[in-house]
Order: C-alpha cells, then structure tokens, then sequence
C-alpha cells in the first residue's frame, strides 16, 4: 500500500474519461414514500432534541445550530424537488460540461405495492434518462440506494434470504419496461455503510444493533447483486456493471508490525470484505470515497488533517494509493463513482476536486485503468440522518424558493473538465 511518487505537474486523462456528479434518488427528489421516509417522520423529534449533542462540537455549529434543532431537517419532505426539477438540474450540469450524471431508480415509486408495478412511475424514469442522455450526458444508473418500499420492510428487509427474490424481481422489471438500456449500472450503493449503521450501529433504519444482523445483510445484498448482474447481462449485453464500495484508505503511520497488521485487517474489513466473492460479477469497481486513516499500532489518528462541515477528515491525496490498492488487487477498472465534502462556505471543494484530479491522473501513471470520477454531489441534498445542514452540492439549493446557484467551486471544476475535453 505504499504511494508511489507524483509524476510532476501533467496531469493526463483519456479522452473517453467520464467528468460528472452523483446524486441518489431519495436524497434529492421529494415526495418519497419508503421505508426511510416513514423512520424520518418517527424520529425526527427526538433527532432534533440532540442537535447539540451531536453537531454541538463542528466548527460549523453557530451557522446549523437553527436549522439542525428543527425536526424539519430531518424529514425529506420535498428535498431538493429534482423528480420535478430534472431537466433543470441536467441543463446545469450540461452548463458545468459534465459528460456523466449518476442518478437513480426509487424502487418503492415502481413498486409501491407488493407485486404491483406503477407503469407510469416507470415512464416518469424514462423520460428522465431520455431528457439526460439528450442533453449529451451519459447516465450512470442506480437501482438501489439504500431505500426500499415498506412492503418490503415488513418482510425484513434484506434480512432474510428469501426477500433476495423481490429485489431481482424489481430489476428485472425495470430493465425489461424502461424501454431504453444504459451504458453503466450500480445495483447496490455501499453494502457495507449500510449493513453497518442499519443493523449494527443503530444509526439507520430499523436501528438494530447486531453484528450478525449485519453480516446477514451484506451477505444477502452480494447475493442480491450477483443475481442482479446475472439478469441485466442478459438483457443489455453490453452494459458495464459495478457495486459502489465505501472505501477508506488505511495507511501506516509509522513501521511497527502491529501497525501493519491492524492497517491490514482495517482494509480487510472495511474494503475487501464487501469486494470479495462479489469481484468477477463487477465490470467496474465503484469507488465512493471520502476517507483515510493513519493507522498507529492499534489507533486510528488523523491529527493533522483538515475536516469538513461533518467533522470528517480530509485527504484526496489518498485517492491515490486507494485507487493503486484496489486496482492491483482486483484488476477491475475503478471509476470513482462518489467523493466529495460537506462544504457549506465552498472553502474546501475546489481544493479537494483538483487534489482528486491530480491523485487520479497520478494512480493512471502508475498502471491503474480507470473509467472517470463522479463528484458527490450535482446538488445539494437530503443527507440521511443529518438531514438537510450538510452541503456536499456542486449547487447550492435554497430549500424555501428551489432556487438553484452554482458554487463557485463548480465553476471552475467546469473549467476544467472543458479543458480536458478541449470544448
Ligand atoms: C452515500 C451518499 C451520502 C454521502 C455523504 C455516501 O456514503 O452514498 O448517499 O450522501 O456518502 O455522506
């Protein structure tokens, strides 16, 4: 896991490399019913009464502080209205020259009820990657991020074994109806964020708190992709799939061998867990990144770095050796398929999207193959159980008019990206 030295200041892509912004369909497009937005409206009283608690500590505090003991933060509501607002929102990422927009299918608008499909729901998602591709922007499909009908949830969720069967259900349904296909597929955001804080940390719905229950639905959800994979292969031939893993890097910060062991069994845990007996059924791997860790003997420590709006650290000079890691490791192309800040003042962005740059192009110069990076995220959004203070957007939203403005970090990641494309 050693980073290899910068190669200097020329930074090379490939032409076909993919430029563009993530967003998730629950976090972004309102008037969701699911499994989550149900828990939203159960907690978000007592969430709010903990505002201090739990954010009272962030730099940021003094400018959340109102908006985070509301109980309205945390309820996505109309979030960032993007199922209304698309083509809005493409025309601004056109605007941005992006050429990759990762967006998603909300499986509880095409199956509301138990083996009841709403067509239309389905024609509404048409339309919207028909209205994405006609602006020149290639989608990135999703089909589940982390949210799913209640139907489902009362089943037990991704639990249990046999519900696997609902979910391919849905993704055959959805890859046989839409009329269209796709270049690129995520079937499943982040396995492991999810099984952890769902059913271990307590973070996320249903709240428990069981490392079995956890390892249950990681396994469940390889199972899920595995199958998933298998179906949408047949239907669109061509089409390249991934999971998307939340990856951090774990390096050494000093040589002992009980600092190397534990950043090896960190990486082991957190990474290549999720990774492995799921890696021949990926034609990309998705890389989601937002963390490092320097490993001292047994401790996690990052003293020097700088954090975000979220009190995270931050390092996107180690999308680097991240992405050599994983590269040689598996041999699968990486495309990032998120990373990014929670940066309300945009005093962070832009540093942190040409550090990545400057990290990808060196992991490419180092042998890595690499498909393109996705910014987190297109918009502002309904950021889970912070709910809606964080401020990942390349553009801002105002949550009481809708008013879109782009930041000026994304102006110039803009700049950029028409550069590399000569445009
Ligand atoms: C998730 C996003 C989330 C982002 C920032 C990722 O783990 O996929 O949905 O908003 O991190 O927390």
């Amino acid at each position: 896991m050693n980073q290899t030295k910068q190669s200097k200041t020329t930074l090379k892509f490939p032409k076909n490399f993919l430029w563009g912004a993530s967003i998730s369909s629950h976090q972004v497009e309102g008037g969701n019913h699911n499994q989550w937005s149900v828990w939203e409206l159960e907690t978000a009283r007592t969430r709010a009464s903990q505002a201090e608690e739990n954010y009272g500590s962030l730099p940021v505090w003094g400018d959340i502080k109102k908006q985070a003991m509301q109980p309205s933060n945390y309820v996505s509501g109309a979030a960032s209205d993007h199922y209304a607002r698309y083509e809005e929102d493409f025309a601004l990422a056109k605007k941005l020259n992006l050429t990759t927009l990762r967006s998603g299918i909300e499986w509880s608008r095409i199956e509301p009820n138990e083996g009841e499909f709403d067509p239309q729901a389905l024609e509404h998602y048409r339309q919207y990657f028909d209205a994405m591709e006609a602006q020149g922007i290639t989608p990135v499909l999703t089909l589940w991020h982390w949210t799913f009908p209640e139907w489902f949830a009362d089943k037990g969720g991704f639990t249990k074994r046999r519900n696997v069967k609902y979910f391919t259900r849905y993704v055959d349904y959805v890859s046989k109806n839409i009329g269209r296909n796709f270049a690129y597929v995520i079937t499943i955001n982040e396995p492991t964020i999810y099984s952890v804080f769902s059913y271990q940390q307590k973070r996320w719905p249903p709240e428990e708190k069981s490392l079995y229950l956890a390892l249950r639905v990681l396994s469940r959800l390889k199972i899920a992709h595995k199958k998933s994979y298998k179906i949408l292969k047949k239907r669109w031939p061509r089409v390249q799939i991934g999971l998307a893993h939340n990856c951090s890097y774990f390096y050494q910060g000093d040589d002992s061998i009980i600092t190397r062991l534990t950043a090896w069994v960190l990486d082991l845990v957190g990474n290549r867990y999720a990774i492995h007996g799921v890696s021949k059924y990926q034609d990309f791997l998705g890389l989601n990144y937002y963390f490092a860790n320097k490993v001292i003997g047994t401790r996690v420590h990052n003293p020097e770095s700088p954090q975000n709006d979220l009190g995270w650290t931050m390092e996107p000079d180690k999308l680097r050796p991240m992405i050599n890691h994983l590269y040689n490791q598996y041999k699968i192309p990486i495309l990032v398929t998120e990373s990014g800040v929670a940066d309300m003042h945009d005093q962070y962005r832009q540093w942190w999207i040409s550090e990545s740059i400057k990290a990808m192009s060196g992991a490419m110069a180092d042998g890595s193959k690499m498909i393109g990076y996705i910014h987190w995220s297109l918009l502002d959004n309904f950021e889970w159980s912070e709910g809606f203070w964080p401020r990942f957007g390349l553009i801002e939203v105002d949550y009481t008019t809708q008013r879109r403005t782009i930041r000026d970090s994304a102006k110039w990641y803009g700049r950029f990206v028409a550069k590399m494309r000569n445009i």
